[in-house]
């Protein structure tokens, strides 16, 4: 009787243990480099509520803002490894990977905001969204957030003599390092959670971002010159790792792909408000002295940066630098 009762304990925890680990969540650990506040800290949050609701609770998202759980060039390592399954990070750290997503570098190319959406949701814009499956990475959605607008901590800079001696931050690759050279200045790749230190210390004189990663990271703080240039675009592509994705059940997939979708256009509508905002915020605080480049101003950087566009036109590829310049 003892013996039977012994077997009976072992089956009945076998399979209690069987069914905790049908009922446990998949987990997704989404990580991101910038303030919960922002954008994109925004959209990630809308995703987990939507995956998690949508999947009736058998998915977890875990979001990780503000480098948490990785910076900037650990979160792509992490996502390959599959130590982490999403991330959303800035178009420009994809250059190693693909030098063709430089395409949001290229100075003075985009006509507007508008435009900027319209490639990402074309034919040039699409292809480059699914151009590193050989890399084990999936890309599901772009997540504009805007344009770049120069600041910096010596003087005003109106026109491109003005930026002679100065030393940039910039996020990485060749197109932004260009940008600066032909500018006669320097600069020096650091990643998003160093920045504002790097200000402060004045191991560099500026930096080039939107106006809501200036508000919400304080560089008002440590900065006194801030030109509207928009003269590049800071937007974001959400990630995946091909082996998690390809291994996930296809109604788990299609939930997930329809809450990101809705995340998506929540990201498209904020990122608009927010950078108003913020651009509202910076000058309201009185901390830095707004420049705003006028057409012949504008026109003369263009003829600096002619070099630029020659020599990158075949790395990018003309198709793509066509889409992006006549989009509207
Ligand atoms: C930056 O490094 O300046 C940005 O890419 C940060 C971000 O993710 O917005």
């Amino acid at each position: 009787l003892l013996v039977l009762f012994l077997v009976l304990t072992l089956v009945a925890c076998g399979n209690k243990q069987e069914g905790e680990k049908k009922s446990e969540p998949i987990v997704i650990k989404f990580s991101h480099v910038v303030a919960e506040t922002t954008p994109k800290g925004q959209a990630a949050l809308k995703f987990k509520e939507l995956a998690e609701q949508k999947t009736g609770g058998k998915v977890k998202v875990e979001v990780y803002p503000s480098s948490q759980l990785f910076g900037d060039k650990e979160e792509l390592e992490a996502l390959i490894a599959n130590n982490v399954q999403f991330i959303a990070p800035s178009v420009t750290k994809l250059v190693g990977l693909n030098p063709q997503f430089q395409i949001v570098d290229i100075p003075f190319l985009f006509k507007s905001e508008e435009a900027a959406l319209k490639f990402y949701q074309g034919p040039e814009g699409q292809k480059l969204l699914k151009s590193l499956e050989d890399k084990g990475i999936i890309g599901l959605a772009w997540w504009p957030n805007g344009a770049k607008h120069f600041t910096n901590s010596k003087r005003p800079l109106r026109r491109p003599e003005d930026f002679k001696g100065l030393k940039f931050r910039t996020q990485s690759g060749g197109v932004l390092e260009e940008q600066f050279k032909l500018l006669g200045a320097g600069s020096q790749t650091i990643p998003f959670g160093e920045v504002y230190t790097a200000l402060q210390n004045k191991t560099v004189d500026g930096q080039e971002n939107t106006f809501n990663n200036i508000d919400t990271q304080k560089y008002a703080e440590v900065q006194k010159y801030l030109t509207v240039s928009g003269h590049g675009r800071l937007d974001y592509v959400v990630l995946t790792n091909k082996t998690f994705w390809d291994s996930l059940p296809e109604d788990i997939k299609k939930a997930l792909e329809e809450a990101l979708a809705e995340a998506t256009e929540y990201e498209i509508k904020l990122s608009t408000e927010l950078n108003q905002k913020s651009m509202e915020n910076l000058k309201k605080s009185g901390k830095l002295e707004f420049y705003y480049l006028t057409p012949q101003d504008r026109e003369a950087f263009i003829k600096v940066f002619e070099p630029l566009y020659k020599k990158y036109e075949p790395i990018i590829g003309k198709e793509i630098m066509d889409a992006a310049r006549n989009a509207e």
